[in-house]
């Protein structure tokens, strides 16, 4: 019996080297990567032409919208622009109209999203007000809860310590990790209020209204808090060296803790905002240079667990306004991550097995996505080709994301993302979506 398709010519990363060998799929799975004459017949056979293959990207932090908010994106437009930029998996955000927060929310959006995704997409939940309903929303197929320190976002009380502290010890106890959103609010309203006093309406205004002291402050409470209770905490978007250290601090004291960090924080600095202006504006901002190269440094160290995208897309109208505080915050980073990343990798800064430990493999342990995050057999065939020597120039009125900007726009990336798939299926051939809505999957919580 053939199977149903075989990669052949290929460079194929797996178990810590790159192997020249082809690649055997049956029924979604990877069912062996061998030399050519090793492998099985095949229905399809496809030439890789000797390029790069690897584990495609599993992004844990992305607003995919939809639902109230489509006229940012959907479904399918934010899958496909997944797909376009070699992620497989992507996990969403809960920050929705409606709010994600029970299971009756949380199985609306399963429905929804069955029917329009070209990738595999798993969910968080924001807390619910009765924690009670933490094992329904489990049990629903939440991988992740989500907790916003900035504002309220479901039905927790973000000044109540022991709120914080009976919710994390509520998922704990289910071993589901919590990521966390960490910049306090009180000192974010004093800031923009400071600002708005003074007749302040521009992007430098907006990032001196999100210091790091807002990030320090949140992330310590939430460190003070995570070691009362066993829950895995993960830190979102890490942005300035003070609340690194922060956490790292505690990474080293053993608590159960990772963070990420995105790719806007390490390529760009508040120095670029004057050129990009609100385009580049996002929570928490862009930093001082000296954050950036604490990333950096952090990164090298192998203390940054994983890379996300905070793929968060708005319109141009909400995007384009006179002034800051009518801005919305959030830069589309899915159709980017990639290019950029082989950019680095083309640069020295990060090395090939550094990219699949932080955006396939880490978040596959982090958030217990069993049978992912490695070309292995037996895995699920989530693979991305790439071609690390083409040489281009960033087009973001060519994204598939419906917000058609991005500060990264006209940038010079060497190394593209040339064909991915998803559950053995082809998804995207050279920049072109080639699945129909539906193909992907919905992943649930495993347990
Ligand atoms: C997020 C969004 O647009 O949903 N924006 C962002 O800048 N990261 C919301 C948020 O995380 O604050
Ligand atoms: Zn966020």
């Amino acid at each position: 019996m053939p199977v149903d398709t075989v990669l052949h010519n290929a460079k194929i990363y797996t178990r810590g080297r790159i192997v020249e060998a082809g690649l055997a799929i049956d029924e979604e799975r990877i069912f062996k990567i061998a030399k050519e004459t090793n492998l099985p017949p095949a229905s399809t056979k496809i030439d890789l032409k000797g390029n790069l293959t690897l584990p495609s990207l599993i992004d844990p932090h992305v607003h995919l919208r939809d639902q109230q908010l489509a006229y940012k994106e959907d479904f399918f437009s934010g899958t496909a622009a997944a797909a376009a930029g070699g992620v497989t998996l992507t996990i969403d955000m809960p920050n929705n109209k409606p709010v994600t927060m029970d299971s009756k929310s949380l199985r609306e959006r399963m429905r929804l999203a069955e029917k329009r995704v070209v990738i595999n997409v798993a969910f968080y939940s924001a807390f619910p007000e009765n924690l009670g309903e933490v094992p329904s929303i489990i049990e629903e197929g939440a991988v992740a809860f989500k907790l916003y320190m900035s504002q309220k976002i479901g039905g927790l009380d973000i000044d109540d310590d022991d709120m914080f502290l009976h919710a994390f010890n509520a998922v704990g106890k289910m071993g589901v990790p919590v990521a966390v959103h960490a910049e306090d609010r009180e000192t974010l309203e004093n800031m923009r209020r400071r600002m708005e006093k003074a007749g302040r309406k521009d992007v430098e205004a907006y990032v001196k209204a999100h210091p790091p002291q807002a990030e320090v402050k949140a992330t310590k409470r939430i460190i003070q808090l995570g070691k009362k209770s066993s829950a895995h905490l993960h830190f979102c978007h890490v942005s300035s060296a003070a609340a690194l250290n922060a956490v790292l601090e505690a990474k080293n004291m053993g608590l159960p803790f990772t963070c990420e960090v995105t790719p806007h924080h390490l390529l760009m600095s508040s120095e670029d905002l004057k050129r990009y202006g609100t385009l580049a504006l996002a929570d928490p901002p862009l930093r001082t240079k000296d954050d950036v190269k604490a990333l950096w440094t952090a990164l090298e160290h192998g203390s940054i667990d994983a890379l996300a995208s905070d793929h968060a897309p708005h319109t141009m109208e909400e995007k384009e306004v006179e002034s800051v505080w009518d801005a919305k915050p959030g830069i589309p980073g899915l159709e980017t991550m990639l290019p950029l990343l082989l950019t680095q990798i083309n640069d020295g800064r990060l090395t090939i097995s550094d990219l699949v430990r932080l955006t396939s493999e880490k978040p596959a342990q982090i958030f217990n996505l069993r049978g992912r995050g490695s070309l292995d057999e037996g895995n699920h065939a989530d693979i991305v080709v790439v071609d690390i020597n083409r040489e281009y120039k960033i087009d973001s009125s060519r994204f598939y994301s419906k917000a058609r900007y991005s500060p990264f726009d006209d940038w010079k990336v060497k190394g593209k993302p040339i064909k991915t798939f998803v559950n053995g299926q082809l998804v995207m051939d050279e920049g072109e979506l080639v699945a129909k809505p539906g193909t992907g999957q919905i992943v649930r919580w495993e347990g």
